[in-house]
This record gives structure tokens, sequence and C-alpha cells, in this order.
């Protein structure tokens, strides 16, 4: 056994030289890290891995695809099997196990209640540390599952409805999803820090009836009156009337907000749930290409994309990736931070870890709140093993609390991060302290269309190396494209276009009502459009990256107008018009600067309409429009109204200059624009207000 463990840590990667990374292309992907030394798994690690043989590489191979993701569809329980791997013949709208029928509720309830009914599938950890824990076993899970799924019926939810979800993190959230699937309708949740417009823009899209919210829910130690929104996000509907609003309480039967109910629109679910006690609803069987759910995301124009996933391909697809790569097995505990709002807690919260029989945690709080040990106390308390975070938090905690982990007697044997580029230092905290340097750490990447993990090392089969997410997954095979859609070499130092050269079965269906924005967006760029022939399209992802001569790739962020807060795309455009929607702006800029914790922050350049002066009030105005239009996470940390925005003859807006001068670095030539004098007028209002 040793024996083979050193085989397969040798002879993965190849032994390469340091070299530094070009600069290329947009600000975004402009990074010089070094090379990071590789680090292995602990022997223990791999012994118990779910993954350890190195054959899944090749079975993962081109030359075994599409038929490869067999292994992944058959982790699932089919009510019929399907007949064709994958359908391509209309691409790039791909269609996986086609003929097959299955429901996702069924696959992560139902079918774990003879060997795991009294084990515990969610464990929902209450931010106030008086609360206990709730415990809910696969049975009890099962109950409220199929209790909550007649109510749905009842309320007029048909099969294919899309219903609108605007939750906190709780454990009534994956419960409201499961019934959704169990009936054959689809869940759009939007995230509960958004704002009632941003729920409203969604609802509109996706033509919802029915609305599903709570009446409050903890967040830093503050109880938040969350049912008003559902309100205003009813009143803020342009195109869809909402009939129905479905509250669930944070303390069944005692209802927590100071919003009045709506006779005859809004009903109180605890309440209703006492006329379904007991009651049982069959699931019912899909066909795997129907669609599971929307999750809307931002791109470069204001209006969000409803990215929409499907049931088979997608349930197979976190199901193999929670097994192989988040390495969970029914005895585990496993938490991931993430908010079940975005599509890491769909994915990684909710479906793969229930479809294979995991243990979940879900937490209300914030990990800092009350302090810093918090999330070490829940680990100690639960005896988490498996710990999933993003480098936002990760810096946090360690800003908190560079020391606690030490306090706690808790064991990761797997740690993971998520959502943004690791910088290696970080990593290395993260390694050392919050692992105790015996965690094995994976660095996933991915994104809401991708429903799964598509770039990252399987842990127990390769070496760590701090800062890069590792290789493509089995059966994702990533090219990097520069500008001309010519190949970069690997080890060439040059960083490109990162595109994935195959369908998987993770892979969204299309963007919500709009298949041609979606063929726009992701395979206009790189593919041969036209083509009967799926091999001449390539989905483009939008992000910068380098791959080492080891294979392993480095992602080096957005390329497009899209800037990622603390693990979280927003549309530049989104911003932007939010900030214009005030009588007083005539033009928006928005840039991403770089921030110590967050990764990234938004500045917010505003030019006034004539007539309107500057003012520290109009600033914070603005500030707050945004905060309001779509969330506190996309309030800009700072408002700099100019008396114009540096452009080029054209009229452009040179969003790179406003960067450089957000980021104290040199603009670089600037005489080509209309009005280079601007520059070192909004240089020195900006520098001189730090
Ligand atoms: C970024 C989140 C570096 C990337 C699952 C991507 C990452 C965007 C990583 C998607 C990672 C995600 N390393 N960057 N491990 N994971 N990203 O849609 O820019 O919220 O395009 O999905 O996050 O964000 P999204």
């Amino acid at each position: 056994m040793p024996e083979m463990i050193k085989q397969r840590q040798e002879g993965i990667f190849l032994p390469f030289a340091p070299t530094e990374y070009n600069v290329v292309g947009e600000e975004a992907i402009a990074v010089h890290w070094k090379e990071e030394e590789l680090i292995q798994p602990k022997e223990e690690f791999i012994r118990q891995a779910n993954m350890t043989d190195v054959g899944i590489y090749e079975r993962f191979s081109e030359k075994n695809y599409p038929e490869c993701f067999k292994e992944y569809a058959d982790m699932l329980d089919w009510d019929r099997y399907w007949t064709e791997t994958l359908d391509a013949s209309n691409p790039p709208f791909f269609k996986w196990f086609v003929g097959g029928k299955l429901n996702a509720c069924y696959n992560c309830v139902d079918r774990h209640l003879q060997k795991y009914g009294n084990k515990a599938a969610i464990i929902f950890a209450p931010e106030p540390e008086d609360e206990s824990y709730q415990f809910i076993t696969y049975r009890e899970l099962h109950r409220r599952v199929n209790e909550f799924a007649a109510l749905l019926l009842d309320m007029g939810v048909k099969e294919n409805d899309v219903v609108t979800f605007h939750m906190p993190m709780v454990a009534e959230l994956p419960i409201s999803m499961l019934a959704c699937a169990r009936i054959g309708a689809i869940h759009s949740e939007v995230f509960g820090g958004f704002s009632s417009k941003a729920v409203a823009e969604r609802a509109d899209d996706a033509e919802s009836k029915v609305l599903i919210t709570m009446d409050s829910y903890y967040r830093s130690g503050k109880l938040i009156d969350h049912k008003a929104r559902a309100d205003e996000s009813v009143n803020l509907c342009k195109e869809t009337k909402i009939e129905k609003v479905l509250v669930w309480e944070r303390y069944p039967g005692k209802y927590s907000s100071s919003a009045p109910l709506v006779e005859g629109r809004d009903y109180l679910i605890n309440d209703v749930l006492e006329n379904y006690r007991g009651r049982r609803m069959e699931p019912l069987s899909k066909p795997a290409e129907d669609t599971l759910f929307l999750m809307y995301t931002s791109g470069t124009t204001a209006r969000p994309k409803g990215c929409q996933h499907s049931i088979g391909g997608y349930l197979s697809y976190v199901a193999g990736t929670s097994k192989y790569l988040f390495d969970i097995h029914p005895e585990d505990t496993y938490w991931c931070l993430a908010d079940i709002g975005w599509i890491t807690g769909h994915s990684y919260i909710v479906y793969g870890p229930l479809s294979i029989a995991a243990t979940s945690v879900i937490f209300e709080g914030t990990p800092t709140y009350p302090d810093a040990g918090r999330s070490w106390r829940i680990a100690e308390d639960l005896h988490v093993n498996i710990f999933h975070t993003s480098p936002t938090m990760i810096r946090m905690i360690r800003k908190e609390g560079p020391d606690e982990p030490d306090k706690y007697d808790y064991h990761f044997k797997l740690m993971c991060t998520v959502g943004e580029p690791i910088e290696p230092e970080v990593w290395r905290w993260y390694y050392d302290k919050v692992g105790k340097g015996e965690a094995t750490i994976i660095d996933t990447w991915w994104q809401t269309e991708n429903g799964g993990v598509i770039g990252s090392n399987l842990p127990a089969l390769r070496a760590m190396k701090p800062g890069s997410c590792g290789t493509g997954m089995p059966g994702i095979y990533p090219i990097i494209f520069d500008e001309d859609g010519n190949e970069i070499e690997k080890g060439s130092g040059k960083a490109g276009n990162i595109c994935i050269k195959r369908p998987w079965p993770g892979s969204f269906q299309t963007i919500w009502k709009d298949p041609d924005r979606y063929v726009e967006t992701y395979y206009s760029k790189y593919s041969k459009l036209g083509s009967k022939d799926y091999r001449d399209y390539y989905y483009f992802a939008g992000d910068g990256a380098v791959q080492a001569a080891d294979g392993s790739f480095r992602i080096l962020g957005r390329i497009d107008d899209v800037i990622n807060v603390a693990g979280h795309r927003l549309g530049a455009k989104e911003i932007e018009s939010s900030s214009g929607t005030n009588e007083e702006v005539a033009e928006s800029a928005v840039v991403a600067k770089k921030d110590p914790i967050k990764g990234t922050v938004v500045d917010l350049y505003v030019a006034l309409k004539p007539g309107f002066e500057p003012s520290k009030e109009l600033e914070e105005k603005i500030r707050n429009k945004v905060g309001t239009d779509i969330g506190p996470i996309a309030r800009p940390s700072s408002v700099y109204i100019v008396p114009d925005m540096p452009k080029t003859r054209s009229g452009k807006i040179m969003r790179r200059v406003l960067n450089a001068i957000s980021n104290q670095r040199e603009c670089g030539d600037v005489t080509s624009l209309a009005n280079p004098e601007i520059v070192e007028v909004i240089k020195n209002k900006v520098q001189g207000q730090r």
C-alpha cells in the first residue's frame, strides 16, 4: 500500500523551473505570482479516500468521451435508464442521458431511508449560540419535504412552474427546494441578501406566481425583518403577478416580522402545514432533460441571466464530484459555508451531498460573529471533518483571529476553497492553521453556468499547489486561447482565455428564455457557429488563466465586465445602471479595486449632469441606491464624483485608466484619449481623498 501511494504521489507533476507569468490583456488578468512548490496529501487521507484509482483520468479521457459520464449517472437511481448518453445533434444545446427518467428529491431523500433513515441529513446551526443545533434526519427530512410538497400542489403550483424563493440560510430552504423537485416544479432561489428589486426582476423573468420567503433571520446578532422585502418585491414586479407569498417562520408559531400579512395572498406555512401532517406525495418521474432550477447570475449587460439547470445531467455531475472530489462519505460531517443562494450552496450543500447520503451542515450566521472562534466551535461541536469556504472568508477569519483555530479540538481531513483566486500566502495560513497541517486542500474552479466543479485536483491523486486549482476534472478538457483563437501551450507563461473543449453533464442547458444570448455569450468567441459537429464548439468561461508546465491551471479572474466581490459575481453594468437612476447622474463607471480582505471591492466613478454639484451627501445617496437596488454586497466602497470620464475619441469610457487610478498604478499612455487632461484631475481627487 505505501508503495502504491508513493507511486501515485510521484510522477504526477513534472518538475518545473520557477517562472513569472507575463502580463496579458486586461488589467484583470495581470498577476505576477511565482510558481509554488507541491504539497502531498497525507497518507492517512489517501487511505480513506473515495477515489484512489489513477485510472480514472484514463477512463475519462477524450477517447472514452462521452460514455465516461455513465460512471456519474450510475450513482443515481433512475426510474427509467437512458438510451443516449449525449445528444449533440443541435450544438451548442446539449442533452444528457436522453430517454432517462428520475426524480431529484427521490435521489436525495427517499432512497437513503432504508440505510440512513435515522442519520442526520441536515444539521442546522442557528446564529444565536444559546439556540440548539437542529438535527434533521433523512426520515424527518422525508416527512417535511412530503408535507410541504403536498401543500405546494394545493397552492396551485404545477409541474414546470417556476417558484421564486427569497430565503436565508435555514433548513427550510433545502426543504422547499426538494419539495419543488418532488412535484416537478422549478425553483429559483434569489440570494437572501439581495434586494427586493433584484427579487422582482428575477420573478418577472421567470413568470413566478408564487414567492417563498421567511419572516426573519439572524445576521450578526440582529434579527433581520425579512418579510417586508417580499411585499416590496410583489409591488415591484412589472410583468408578473405574484399571487401567493408563502412565509416560513424562523420560530414556528411565532410570527417575527413587523410586516402585516396580506389577506388571501400571504400564508404562514407552519400554520397551513397543520393540515398536511403525515401526507405523502409520490415523487414525480421526470425526463432527465427537464429543468430542476434556475440560478440567476451577472453578465455584461444589466439583465441577469437565468442559468437553466437540468435534472439528470446536473444531479449526476454533482453526485459524482461530491463523491470523488469533495470525498464525502455518509459517515462524514461536511460543512460548506457558502450561501445556498449561490450556486455553490445548491450544488455542494444541497443536491450533491444529499444525493450521496451526506450529513450537511447549514449555518445561519457569519463565521466571525460573535467572535473569530465561532466556526471552530461549530467544527468542534459537530465533529465537522470536511470544511468548505471561500478565500474572502479565509482572509476575514484570519484577520479577526489568526491563532483561533489552535484553541479548538477539531480535525479536518479535507478543506475546500471556491469562488476566487486564493493567494498562496493565504492558502498557507489555511493549510497550517485551519487545517493544522493535516488536511488536504482542494481549490475548486467553476461557475454558476457549470453546475459543478470543472477545474480541480482529485485530492488523493494529485499534489496540492497553492494558488492553482489544478487540472481539468475528469471528463473536462480545458484549453487556453489567445485573442485570435490560437492555443496557448502549457508552460509558456502566457495568460489567455480559458475555454472548455467538450460539453459535460453538469453544464446549464441555456439561458432561461434567451437561447440567443446563451450562444452569443458562451459560444460565439471561439466556436464555428452553424456547424453541426459539436467538436467545433468551445465553451468560453470569461476567465483569464495560465497553465504551468505541469498541467495545472491558475485562474486569474474575470476578463469581462463582471466584478467578483467576496466570491460573488456582480455585473458592472447592473451597478452602473442603478447609479444612473439617480437624477443627478450623467455617466457611471465601475472598476474593481483590490482589497486585502475582500479580494475585490467596487469603486464607482460618476459624472454629474449640468446644474448639479458634487457633495458628500450625493455620494452617499448614490452608494445607498446601489445597495437597495442590488443588495448590500454591491454597495461601492467609494463613490468618486468627477468632472468628466476619461474617454476615447469615439466616446467610450476608458475603464482601464480608472482602474489604474483606483489601484494606485501607473495609467500608462493616455495621449490618445479625447480628454487626456482629465486623468490628472481624477488622480488628484481619488488619491488625495485617501
Ligand atoms: C471565479 C462560483 C479562481 C471565476 C462557483 C469564475 C474562481 C467566477 C474559482 C464564477 C477558483 C470561481 N479560483 N477563481 N477556484 N472559483 N472563481 O458564478 O472568476 O459565482 O468565473 O460561481 O468565480 O463565479 P460564480
